[in-house]
């Protein structure tokens, strides 16, 4: 079985208020985005992984995350777009002269804590049902609220989750949403939401409430005071 991963670090990241993109701040030390590629490259069933990084950024993250960390897997770096998908699309295309590959894995850079064995768990669900995505249940109270701030209803939260990555697809299904997708001019926020409007099933597997992404300063923050103790956790 043959698994690659995509990693879209492409974002220009507004709301870290930062000059520095996201996936280049410093966590322990490290930028961000090595210890997302450290986990993937600890993965055996992991064969390769494609990294998307803003077009202005190529050089940089070549140079500064990359090379000094010697990542095997690592085997293609490609501009990214103006949208989350527009740059997973890209990554998509720079696989497809691959022919060989059966679940491509989707994962923000910039949710570092993932650990190996989502990672795996993903994989097999994918191989499984064709489509697969982490997912919490929605603790708190959910309501739609109109832009003046004013609560406009209260929404059902029995059924639903807040969804994660990686998100784990057989190559073709994948492939086959993107073009469809496109076609329609239909953009999501997340892979799985392609297959969704092809009417095709996606799983949800439990994920976990430390797979942090790391959009705000805060988070950042939280990250480095979490990190020894989801070190000694991690499997
Ligand atoms: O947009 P969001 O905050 O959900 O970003 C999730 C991941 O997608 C981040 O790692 C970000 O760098 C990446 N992204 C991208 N290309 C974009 C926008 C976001 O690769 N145009």
């Amino acid at each position: 079985m043959r698994v690659a991963a995509i990693i879209p670090a492409a974002g220009v990241g507004v709301r870290m208020q930062s000059q520095i993109p996201k996936p280049y701040l410093k966590l322990a030390g490290k930028p961000i985005l090595a210890h997302t590629l450290e986990v993937f490259e600890a993965v055996k069933e992991v064969k390769e992984v494609t990294v998307v990084a803003h077009p202005d950024d190529l050089e940089y993250c070549r140079e500064e995350v990359i090379a000094p960390q010697g990542f095997k897997k690592v085997l293609r770096l490609v501009p990214g777009g103006k949208e989350r998908q527009d740059s997973v699309y890209h990554a998509l295309k720079a696989l497809q002269q691959e022919d060989d590959l059966d679940i491509i894995l989707v994962h923000d850079g910039v949710r570092p804590f993932i650990t190996p064995d989502q990672i795996r768990r993903v994989i097999k669900a994918a191989r499984s049902h064709g489509g697969a995505i982490l997912g919490l249940p929605a603790q708190d109270t959910l309501k739609r609220v109109n832009p003046q701030g004013k609560v406009i209803h209260t929404l059902d939260r029995k059924d639903i989750w807040q969804i994660q990555t990686p998100q784990g697809f057989q190559a073709d299904l994948l492939w086959r949403a993107f073009v469809e997708a496109y076609s329609r001019n239909f953009y999501g926020t997340d892979e799985a939401s392609l297959l969704e409007e092809m009417g095709q099933p996606v799983a949800v597997i439990p994920g976990d409430p430390w797979n942090l992404k790391i959009t705000t300063p805060d988070d950042l923050e939280l990250a480095e005071a979490l990190l020894p103790w989801l070190r000694s956790r991690k499997t």
